[in-house]
Protein backbone atom coordinates (compact mmCIF):
# COMPACT_ATOMS: atom_id res chain seq x y z
CA UNK A 1 0.00 0.00 0.00
CA UNK A 2 1.22 3.30 -1.17
CA UNK A 3 1.52 6.13 1.74
CA UNK A 4 -0.93 8.61 2.04
CA UNK A 5 -1.20 12.69 2.68
CA UNK A 6 -4.25 11.70 5.10
CA UNK A 7 -2.44 9.45 7.14
CA UNK A 8 1.01 12.29 7.41
CA UNK A 9 1.28 14.12 10.88
CA UNK A 10 1.73 17.36 8.95
CA UNK A 11 1.53 19.74 11.92
CA UNK A 12 4.64 22.31 11.15
CA UNK A 13 6.17 20.38 8.65
CA UNK A 14 7.47 22.05 5.41
CA UNK A 15 5.80 19.46 2.80
CA UNK A 16 6.28 19.94 -0.72
CA UNK A 17 3.27 19.31 -2.80
CA UNK A 18 3.98 18.45 -6.66
CA UNK A 19 1.01 18.96 -8.20
CA UNK A 20 0.11 19.50 -12.54
CA UNK A 21 -0.81 23.37 -13.15
CA UNK A 22 -0.07 23.23 -16.13
CA UNK A 23 -3.31 24.59 -17.34
CA UNK A 24 -4.50 25.98 -20.97
CA UNK A 25 -4.13 29.74 -21.36
CA UNK A 26 -6.66 32.25 -23.59
CA UNK A 27 -4.92 34.20 -25.98
CA UNK A 28 -5.72 37.68 -23.25
CA UNK A 29 -3.48 35.68 -20.83
CA UNK A 30 -6.41 34.30 -18.80
CA UNK A 31 -6.68 30.85 -17.66
CA UNK A 32 -8.95 28.96 -20.07
CA UNK A 33 -9.24 25.88 -17.83
CA UNK A 34 -9.03 25.54 -13.87
CA UNK A 35 -9.89 22.60 -13.64
CA UNK A 36 -6.65 21.11 -12.60
CA UNK A 37 -5.73 23.53 -9.86
CA UNK A 38 -9.52 22.62 -8.79
CA UNK A 39 -8.40 18.88 -8.63
CA UNK A 40 -5.57 19.50 -6.47
CA UNK A 41 -7.41 21.46 -3.91
CA UNK A 42 -8.49 18.47 -1.22
CA UNK A 43 -4.90 18.04 -0.69
CA UNK A 44 -3.92 21.45 -0.31
CA UNK A 45 -6.58 21.77 2.01
CA UNK A 46 -6.10 19.08 4.03
CA UNK A 47 -2.40 19.96 4.49
CA UNK A 48 -3.56 23.70 5.65
CA UNK A 49 -6.20 22.25 7.90
CA UNK A 50 -3.32 19.89 9.31
CA UNK A 51 -1.03 22.97 10.36
CA UNK A 52 1.81 22.22 7.48
CA UNK A 53 3.69 24.68 5.53
CA UNK A 54 2.32 23.68 1.99
CA UNK A 55 5.05 24.54 -0.99
CA UNK A 56 3.58 23.75 -4.06
CA UNK A 57 5.62 23.13 -7.49
CA UNK A 58 4.11 22.93 -10.66
CA UNK A 59 5.58 22.92 -14.38
CA UNK A 60 3.26 25.36 -16.68
CA UNK A 61 4.43 24.80 -20.46
CA UNK A 62 7.37 24.09 -22.10
CA UNK A 63 10.56 25.65 -22.33
CA UNK A 64 13.05 25.28 -24.55
CA UNK A 65 16.53 25.79 -23.86
CA UNK A 66 18.15 25.35 -27.54
CA UNK A 67 16.45 28.26 -28.07
CA UNK A 68 18.19 31.59 -28.48
CA UNK A 69 18.11 33.57 -25.15
CA UNK A 70 15.64 36.34 -25.87
CA UNK A 71 13.04 33.21 -27.11
CA UNK A 72 13.72 31.64 -24.01
CA UNK A 73 12.86 34.89 -21.82
CA UNK A 74 9.85 35.21 -24.25
CA UNK A 75 8.14 31.71 -23.60
CA UNK A 76 9.38 32.44 -19.45
CA UNK A 77 7.13 35.13 -19.88
CA UNK A 78 4.47 33.29 -21.12
CA UNK A 79 4.82 30.10 -19.09
CA UNK A 80 4.88 32.67 -15.45
CA UNK A 81 2.86 30.82 -13.06
CA UNK A 82 1.79 33.83 -11.42
CA UNK A 83 -1.91 33.61 -12.94
CA UNK A 84 -1.69 30.10 -11.52
CA UNK A 85 -1.17 31.43 -8.20
CA UNK A 86 -3.74 33.88 -8.29
CA UNK A 87 -6.33 32.02 -9.47
CA UNK A 88 -5.72 29.37 -6.29
CA UNK A 89 -5.76 31.92 -3.66
CA UNK A 90 -8.93 32.54 -5.23
CA UNK A 91 -10.19 29.21 -4.81
CA UNK A 92 -9.36 28.67 -1.37
CA UNK A 93 -10.41 31.83 0.03
CA UNK A 94 -6.86 32.53 1.45
CA UNK A 95 -3.75 34.28 1.04
CA UNK A 96 -0.74 32.31 -1.39
CA UNK A 97 2.40 33.42 -1.63
CA UNK A 98 4.15 33.39 -4.88
CA UNK A 99 7.42 33.23 -5.33
CA UNK A 100 8.68 34.20 -9.16
CA UNK A 101 11.89 32.59 -9.23
CA UNK A 102 13.32 28.64 -8.39
CA UNK A 103 16.41 29.17 -6.55
CA UNK A 104 18.14 31.60 -4.55
CA UNK A 105 17.50 34.54 -1.54
CA UNK A 106 13.81 35.26 -2.54
CA UNK A 107 12.90 31.86 -2.48
CA UNK A 108 14.92 30.55 0.50
CA UNK A 109 13.59 33.57 2.35
CA UNK A 110 9.78 33.03 1.20
CA UNK A 111 10.48 29.36 2.59
CA UNK A 112 12.04 30.40 5.88
CA UNK A 113 9.45 32.76 7.20
CA UNK A 114 6.21 30.60 6.61
CA UNK A 115 3.43 29.77 9.07
CA UNK A 116 1.86 26.59 9.78
CA UNK A 117 -1.05 26.43 7.47
CA UNK A 118 0.54 28.97 4.69
CA UNK A 119 0.67 28.21 1.12
CA UNK A 120 3.47 29.20 -1.49
CA UNK A 121 3.68 28.60 -4.90
CA UNK A 122 7.19 28.96 -6.21
CA UNK A 123 7.91 29.86 -10.41
CA UNK A 124 7.24 27.28 -12.68
CA UNK A 125 10.00 24.62 -12.21
CA UNK A 126 11.06 24.23 -15.88
CA UNK A 127 12.44 27.75 -15.12
CA UNK A 128 15.55 25.65 -14.47
CA UNK A 129 17.48 23.93 -17.16
CA UNK A 130 18.16 20.85 -15.44
CA UNK A 131 14.15 20.13 -13.93
CA UNK A 132 13.09 17.99 -17.39
CA UNK A 133 16.93 15.98 -17.06
CA UNK A 134 16.17 15.44 -13.51
CA UNK A 135 19.07 17.32 -12.48
CA UNK A 136 20.89 16.14 -9.32
CA UNK A 137 22.25 19.19 -8.12
CA UNK A 138 18.68 20.67 -8.49
CA UNK A 139 16.86 17.76 -7.08
CA UNK A 140 19.02 18.14 -3.83
CA UNK A 141 18.85 21.99 -3.97
CA UNK A 142 14.63 21.93 -3.72
CA UNK A 143 14.82 18.92 -1.41
CA UNK A 144 16.17 20.80 1.09
CA UNK A 145 13.35 22.85 1.43
CA UNK A 146 10.82 19.95 2.51
CA UNK A 147 10.55 17.86 5.32
CA UNK A 148 7.88 15.47 3.54
CA UNK A 149 7.08 15.41 -0.02
CA UNK A 150 3.66 14.77 -1.60
CA UNK A 151 2.79 13.41 -4.92
CA UNK A 152 -0.44 15.03 -6.55
CA UNK A 153 0.43 15.93 -9.87
CA UNK A 154 -1.62 13.12 -12.02
CA UNK A 155 -0.82 14.87 -15.16
CA UNK A 156 3.26 14.58 -14.55
CA UNK A 157 3.34 10.78 -13.03
CA UNK A 158 4.91 9.92 -16.53
CA UNK A 159 7.93 12.43 -16.50
CA UNK A 160 10.82 11.28 -14.45
CA UNK A 161 12.11 14.77 -13.75
CA UNK A 162 13.48 16.91 -11.00
CA UNK A 163 9.40 18.08 -9.59
CA UNK A 164 8.28 14.01 -9.80
CA UNK A 165 11.10 11.76 -8.96
CA UNK A 166 14.72 13.72 -7.98
CA UNK A 167 13.19 15.22 -4.78
CA UNK A 168 11.18 12.24 -3.53
CA UNK A 169 14.29 9.92 -4.12
CA UNK A 170 16.05 12.19 -1.94
CA UNK A 171 14.03 12.62 0.60
CA UNK A 172 13.29 8.61 0.87
CA UNK A 173 17.01 8.47 1.44
CA UNK A 174 17.03 10.85 3.79
CA UNK A 175 14.03 9.23 6.02
CA UNK A 176 11.54 11.87 5.30
CA UNK A 177 7.71 11.35 4.32
CA UNK A 178 6.81 10.51 0.86
CA UNK A 179 2.94 10.11 0.54
CA UNK A 180 0.31 10.71 -2.59
CA UNK A 181 -2.28 13.00 -2.62
CA UNK A 182 -6.08 12.67 -3.00
CA UNK A 183 -6.20 13.17 -6.39
CA UNK A 184 -3.61 10.89 -7.20
CA UNK A 185 -4.63 8.38 -5.29
CA UNK A 186 -8.50 8.77 -7.19
CA UNK A 187 -6.78 8.45 -10.50
CA UNK A 188 -4.93 5.31 -10.40
CA UNK A 189 -7.98 3.58 -8.47
CA UNK A 190 -9.88 4.98 -11.55
CA UNK A 191 -6.97 4.01 -14.23
CA UNK A 192 -6.05 0.66 -12.74
CA UNK A 193 -9.59 -0.75 -13.77
CA UNK A 194 -8.82 0.08 -17.69
CA UNK A 195 -5.01 -1.82 -16.86
CA UNK A 196 -6.58 -5.34 -15.53
CA UNK A 197 -9.62 -5.84 -16.38
CA UNK A 198 -11.54 -8.87 -15.09
CA UNK A 199 -14.01 -11.25 -17.13
CA UNK A 200 -16.96 -9.62 -15.51
CA UNK A 201 -16.42 -6.22 -16.65
CA UNK A 202 -16.14 -7.15 -20.38
CA UNK A 203 -16.17 -6.12 -23.22
CA UNK A 204 -13.37 -4.17 -22.79
CA UNK A 205 -13.56 -0.94 -25.64
CA UNK A 206 -10.69 1.70 -26.08
CA UNK A 207 -11.44 4.41 -27.86
CA UNK A 208 -8.79 6.11 -29.74
CA UNK A 209 -8.44 9.27 -31.68
CA UNK A 210 -6.05 11.95 -32.02
CA UNK A 211 -3.81 13.19 -34.62
CA UNK A 212 -0.62 10.50 -34.62
CA UNK A 213 -0.57 6.84 -34.63
CA UNK A 214 2.86 7.25 -33.97
CA UNK A 215 2.49 8.67 -30.32
CA UNK A 216 0.23 5.99 -29.53
CA UNK A 217 1.61 3.01 -30.94
CA UNK A 218 3.09 1.86 -27.98
CA UNK A 219 -0.08 1.61 -26.31
CA UNK A 220 -1.84 -0.03 -29.30
CA UNK A 221 0.50 -2.87 -28.63
CA UNK A 222 -0.79 -2.86 -24.84
CA UNK A 223 -4.59 -2.03 -25.62
CA UNK A 224 -4.62 -4.95 -27.99
CA UNK A 225 -3.67 -7.20 -25.73
CA UNK A 226 -5.75 -5.86 -22.97
CA UNK A 227 -8.91 -4.96 -25.27
CA UNK A 228 -11.87 -6.83 -26.65
CA UNK A 229 -12.11 -4.03 -29.40
CA UNK A 230 -10.28 -0.84 -30.22
CA UNK A 231 -12.17 1.85 -31.86
CA UNK A 232 -9.61 4.28 -34.20
CA UNK A 233 -11.20 7.02 -35.37
CA UNK A 234 -9.65 10.95 -35.51
CA UNK A 235 -6.98 12.00 -38.07
CA UNK A 236 -5.42 8.68 -36.79
CA UNK A 237 -7.65 6.71 -38.47
CA UNK A 238 -6.70 7.63 -41.77
CA UNK A 239 -3.08 6.12 -41.46
CA UNK A 240 -5.64 3.00 -41.08
CA UNK A 241 -6.93 3.62 -44.16
CA UNK A 242 -3.76 4.18 -46.16
CA UNK A 243 -2.60 1.08 -45.06
CA UNK A 244 -5.92 -0.71 -46.60
CA UNK A 245 -5.16 1.12 -50.09
CA UNK A 246 -8.18 3.96 -49.69
CA UNK A 247 -7.81 7.05 -51.27
CA UNK A 248 -6.67 9.49 -48.02
CA UNK A 249 -6.43 12.86 -50.36
CA UNK A 250 -5.33 15.44 -47.86
CA UNK A 251 -5.70 14.29 -44.79
CA UNK A 252 -2.98 13.39 -42.69
CA UNK A 253 -1.30 10.46 -43.08
CA UNK A 254 2.00 8.50 -41.53
CA UNK A 255 3.62 6.45 -44.48
CA UNK A 256 6.08 4.92 -41.77
CA UNK A 257 3.18 3.81 -39.70
CA UNK A 258 1.20 2.24 -42.36
CA UNK A 259 3.50 -1.47 -42.19
CA UNK A 260 2.43 -1.27 -38.16
CA UNK A 261 -1.41 -0.50 -38.89
CA UNK A 262 -1.66 -3.76 -41.47
CA UNK A 263 -0.59 -5.75 -37.97
CA UNK A 264 -2.98 -3.76 -35.66
CA UNK A 265 -5.50 -4.17 -38.66
CA UNK A 266 -4.92 -7.79 -38.75
CA UNK A 267 -5.65 -8.32 -34.79
CA UNK A 268 -9.02 -8.29 -35.69
CA UNK A 269 -10.11 -6.22 -32.72
CA UNK A 270 -10.08 -2.63 -34.50
CA UNK A 271 -13.28 -0.76 -35.62
CA UNK A 272 -12.80 1.73 -38.08
CA UNK A 273 -15.15 4.31 -39.41
CA UNK A 274 -17.13 3.76 -42.51
CA UNK A 275 -17.45 7.25 -43.53
CA UNK A 276 -16.13 10.74 -42.94
CA UNK A 277 -16.73 14.36 -42.93
CA UNK A 278 -14.33 15.64 -45.39
CA UNK A 279 -13.25 19.27 -46.40
CA UNK A 280 -11.59 21.14 -48.81
CA UNK A 281 -9.68 23.24 -46.42
CA UNK A 282 -9.07 23.20 -42.40
CA UNK A 283 -8.85 26.87 -42.30
CA UNK A 284 -12.36 28.44 -43.64
CA UNK A 285 -13.54 25.25 -45.63
CA UNK A 286 -15.86 26.25 -48.64
CA UNK A 287 -17.10 22.68 -49.26
CA UNK A 288 -17.83 19.90 -46.80
CA UNK A 289 -19.32 16.71 -47.46
CA UNK A 290 -19.98 13.14 -46.05
CA UNK A 291 -18.46 10.36 -47.77
CA UNK A 292 -17.69 6.88 -47.65
CA UNK A 293 -14.09 6.23 -46.06
CA UNK A 294 -12.91 4.81 -49.17
CA UNK A 295 -14.16 7.67 -51.32
CA UNK A 296 -12.23 10.40 -50.06
CA UNK A 297 -11.40 12.98 -53.22
CA UNK A 298 -7.54 13.29 -53.83
CA UNK A 299 -8.16 17.24 -52.70
CA UNK A 300 -10.10 17.09 -49.85
CA UNK A 301 -9.23 15.87 -45.99
CA UNK A 302 -10.90 14.22 -43.33
CA UNK A 303 -12.29 16.15 -40.76
CA UNK A 304 -15.09 14.47 -37.89
CA UNK A 305 -16.41 10.92 -38.59
CA UNK A 306 -19.67 10.38 -40.31
CA UNK A 307 -23.25 9.51 -38.92
CA UNK A 308 -22.92 5.98 -39.67
CA UNK A 309 -19.74 5.79 -37.71
CA UNK A 310 -21.33 6.80 -35.34
CA UNK A 311 -23.56 4.54 -35.44
CA UNK A 312 -21.48 2.06 -35.56
CA UNK A 313 -19.39 2.72 -32.55
CA UNK A 314 -22.79 3.57 -30.52
CA UNK A 315 -23.69 -0.25 -31.47
CA UNK A 316 -19.99 -1.10 -29.98
CA UNK A 317 -19.95 1.36 -27.06
CA UNK A 318 -23.51 -0.34 -26.22
CA UNK A 319 -22.38 -3.63 -25.56
CA UNK A 320 -19.07 -2.70 -23.03
CA UNK A 321 -18.59 -2.53 -19.95
CA UNK A 322 -15.85 -0.70 -20.02
CA UNK A 323 -14.20 1.77 -21.91
CA UNK A 324 -11.09 4.29 -22.13
CA UNK A 325 -11.44 7.00 -24.39
CA UNK A 326 -8.31 8.98 -25.48
CA UNK A 327 -8.34 11.82 -28.36
CA UNK A 328 -11.08 13.36 -30.16
CA UNK A 329 -13.10 11.52 -33.02
CA UNK A 330 -12.63 14.88 -35.31
CA UNK A 331 -11.86 18.58 -35.32
CA UNK A 332 -14.33 19.49 -32.37
CA UNK A 333 -12.99 22.76 -31.90
CA UNK A 334 -14.93 23.93 -35.13
CA UNK A 335 -18.97 23.35 -34.49
CA UNK A 336 -19.05 22.12 -38.11
CA UNK A 337 -16.91 18.97 -37.29
CA UNK A 338 -18.37 18.38 -33.84
CA UNK A 339 -20.57 15.55 -34.49
CA UNK A 340 -18.78 12.71 -33.95
CA UNK A 341 -17.13 13.45 -31.01
CA UNK A 342 -20.53 14.57 -29.92
CA UNK A 343 -21.82 11.08 -30.97
CA UNK A 344 -19.34 8.95 -28.63
CA UNK A 345 -19.98 11.13 -25.79
CA UNK A 346 -23.49 10.50 -25.96
CA UNK A 347 -23.06 6.64 -26.66
CA UNK A 348 -21.14 6.87 -23.58
CA UNK A 349 -23.35 8.82 -21.69
CA UNK A 350 -26.25 6.17 -22.57
CA UNK A 351 -24.94 3.18 -21.23
CA UNK A 352 -25.40 2.95 -17.40
CA UNK A 353 -23.62 -0.30 -17.17
CA UNK A 354 -19.94 0.58 -18.52
CA UNK A 355 -17.33 2.06 -15.94
CA UNK A 356 -16.36 4.66 -18.60
CA UNK A 357 -12.56 6.99 -18.10
CA UNK A 358 -11.41 9.44 -20.65
CA UNK A 359 -7.75 10.38 -20.40
CA UNK A 360 -7.64 14.38 -19.93
CA UNK A 361 -6.26 16.63 -22.77
CA UNK A 362 -8.84 17.36 -25.83
CA UNK A 363 -11.06 14.39 -25.05
CA UNK A 364 -11.40 15.37 -21.81
CA UNK A 365 -11.82 19.10 -22.56
CA UNK A 366 -14.75 17.57 -25.19
CA UNK A 367 -16.73 16.09 -23.07
CA UNK A 368 -16.98 19.21 -20.72
CA UNK A 369 -17.39 20.98 -23.20
CA UNK A 370 -20.40 19.34 -24.70
CA UNK A 371 -21.69 19.21 -20.84
CA UNK A 372 -21.04 15.45 -20.29
CA UNK A 373 -18.70 15.21 -17.30
CA UNK A 374 -20.86 13.66 -14.66
CA UNK A 375 -21.50 11.13 -16.81
CA UNK A 376 -18.47 9.64 -16.94
CA UNK A 377 -17.60 7.79 -14.47
CA UNK A 378 -13.80 9.19 -14.48
CA UNK A 379 -12.39 12.29 -16.13
CA UNK A 380 -8.79 12.13 -15.65
CA UNK A 381 -6.28 15.32 -15.20
CA UNK A 382 -3.26 13.02 -17.24
CA UNK A 383 -3.13 12.91 -21.13
CA UNK A 384 0.26 10.93 -21.66
CA UNK A 385 -0.22 9.74 -18.08
CA UNK A 386 -3.26 8.17 -18.59
CA UNK A 387 -2.10 6.66 -21.43
CA UNK A 388 1.29 5.43 -20.06
CA UNK A 389 -0.38 4.48 -17.10
CA UNK A 390 -2.38 1.45 -19.10
CA UNK A 391 1.13 1.18 -21.57
CA UNK A 392 3.21 0.02 -18.64
CA UNK A 393 0.40 -1.86 -16.78
CA UNK A 394 0.25 1.02 -13.82
CA UNK A 395 3.62 1.51 -13.19
CA UNK A 396 4.34 5.93 -13.97
CA UNK A 397 7.84 7.19 -12.38
CA UNK A 398 6.15 9.39 -10.48
CA UNK A 399 3.71 6.76 -8.62
CA UNK A 400 6.53 4.10 -8.25
CA UNK A 401 8.42 6.52 -6.11
CA UNK A 402 6.01 7.14 -3.37
CA UNK A 403 6.74 5.34 -0.18
CA UNK A 404 5.08 1.95 0.59
CA UNK A 405 3.60 1.56 4.06
CA UNK A 406 2.36 -2.24 5.56
C1 LIG B 1 0.15 17.44 -19.55
O1 LIG B 1 -0.42 18.51 -19.80
O2 LIG B 1 -0.08 16.39 -20.19
C2 LIG B 1 1.07 17.38 -18.37
O3 LIG B 1 1.04 18.54 -17.62
C3 LIG B 1 2.47 17.04 -18.81
O4 LIG B 1 2.99 18.06 -19.58
P1 LIG B 1 4.27 17.81 -20.50
O5 LIG B 1 3.82 16.91 -21.63
O6 LIG B 1 4.73 19.15 -20.96
O7 LIG B 1 5.31 17.10 -19.64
Amino acid sequence: MKAHVKDLKAEGLRVIVRVDFNVPFKDDGTIRDDNRIKAALPTIQELVKKGAKVILMSHLGKIDFKKTPEEVADQKKKNDMAPVAARLGELLGKKVVFVPVTRGEELEKAVAEMKNGDVLVMQNTRYEKGETKNDPELAAYWAKFGDAFCMDAFGSAHRAHCSTVGIPELMKKEGKPVVMGYLVEKEVVALSRCVEVAADQRPYVAILGGLKVSDKIQVIDSLLKKCDTIIVCGAMAYTFFKSEGYETGTSPVELDQLEYAKKCLASGKIALPVDNVIADAFDDPKVIKTVAADKVPSDMMGMDIGPKSVAKFAKIIAGAKTIFWNGPAGVFEKEQFQAGTKGICEAIASNPHCFSVVGGGDSAAAVKQFGYKQKFSHVSTGGGASLEMIQFDGHLPGIDVIAEVK
